[in-house]
């Protein structure tokens, strides 16, 4: 079992490792983050240079180094490392990362690791389907932050667009954190309101749809054509699914989780709106889709289905 209280581990210090630690350190979410990297030296420095920062903040943190065997005793750790790259397709990154994320699962196991693992590292759907099987851990211990990502680009467009703010929007992107990806517009629905009932009267609600769902889809890309990296989103979707675990909140989220026949899908991880508490993913929500909108989410899910090597189900 876990010794540190609220203690969440970061694998791989990369621009979005540290920016999620530093976020993680930034909200208060944990008590004690552990920063392990292959580079040692840079561990030690993001350690310091965050830690630099908490006598400012609003809560305090420990910031500390650790190898595997601390890792395995923190409640979360999150998979970060990896290569990242510009092309426009995640699951190309496939081949680059199993073995990075397979040395992580491994350090783990060996330690005894019986928390929570959040895979951020990309293909990130694909490599936690892979790493829960390996891993063993009861359902739901093992997710990616997947579409949560996504889905907070698509509230901040349809807030652009309608002047609303992103918190009075519930929507979602589900499937793969990727190309594939699904906005289930049926589901879309501003305190209770679906679009097509609100835009028959005040047209601010009659949507682009097609130009939203461009812009949500290349969210990354444009981070990464300027800078090399889209870091602060995944930073801000990855510790409000830590604040939900930490909190036992039952918070819905969208996040790539397990399906086990939800949706007609199994043997699979994938976006779908999930409840997050203190076990991490404690169920599914199923939504009533539109035919077109179910099919493509199958068929998101059987293209990440096509890159596991193991199809078997994980749970
Ligand atoms: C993105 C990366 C994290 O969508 O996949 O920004």
């Amino acid at each position: 079992m876990p010794i540190l209280k609220r203690s969440v581990g970061i694998v791989g210090l990369g621009r979005i490792g540290s920016r999620c630690a530093y976020s993680l350190a930034l909200s208060g979410a944990a008590d004690d983050l552990v920063l392990y990297d292959i580079d040692g030296k840079r561990a030690n420095s993001e350690a310091s240079d965050i830690g630099d920062a908490v006598a400012y903040m609003a809560h305090r943190v420990t910031v500390s180094t650790g190898d595997y065997s601390v890792l395995a005793r923190c409640d979360i750790v999150v998979m970060a490392a990896g290569i990242i790259s510009d092309s426009k397709d995640r699951l190309s990154l496939l081949e680059g990362n199993l073995q990075i994320a397979d040395g992580i699962v491994d350090g783990l196991m060996a330690q005894g690791f019986d928390g929570i693992l959040i895979v951020i590292t990309n293909p990130c759907d694909v490599l936690a389907f892979r790493a829960a099987q390996r891993l063993g851990l009861p359902y739901g211990r093992v997710f990616s932050t997947g579409t949560a990502l996504d889905s907070a680009r698509l509230r901040g467009q349809l807030s652009l667009t309608t002047g609303i703010d992103h918190k009075a929007i519930s929507a979602l992107v589900m499937g793969e954190h990727g190309a594939s990806q699904v906005i289930p517009w049926s589901a879309v629905t501003i305190y209770g309101r679906t679009l097509a009932s609100l835009a028959a009267a005040d047209a601010r609600f009659d949507i682009p749809r097609d130009d939203i769902r461009d812009k949500v889809l290349n969210g990354a890309w444009t981070a990464v054509d300027g800078k090399g990296v889209a870091e602060y989103g995944v930073a801000a979707a990855l510790t409000r699914c830590i604040q939900a675990i930490f909190h036992d909140e039952k918070a819905v989220i969208p996040v790539s989780t397990a399906l086990r026949g939800e949706y007609g899908v199994s043997g699979v991880f994938a976006g779908v709106p999930a409840i997050l508490g203190k076990n991490g993913v404690e169920g599914v929500i199923e939504l009533r889709l539109t035919d077109a909108e179910l099919a493509a989410f199958r068929a998101s899910c059987e293209t990440l289905k096509e890159k596991q090597e193991n199809r078997s189900p994980a749970f």
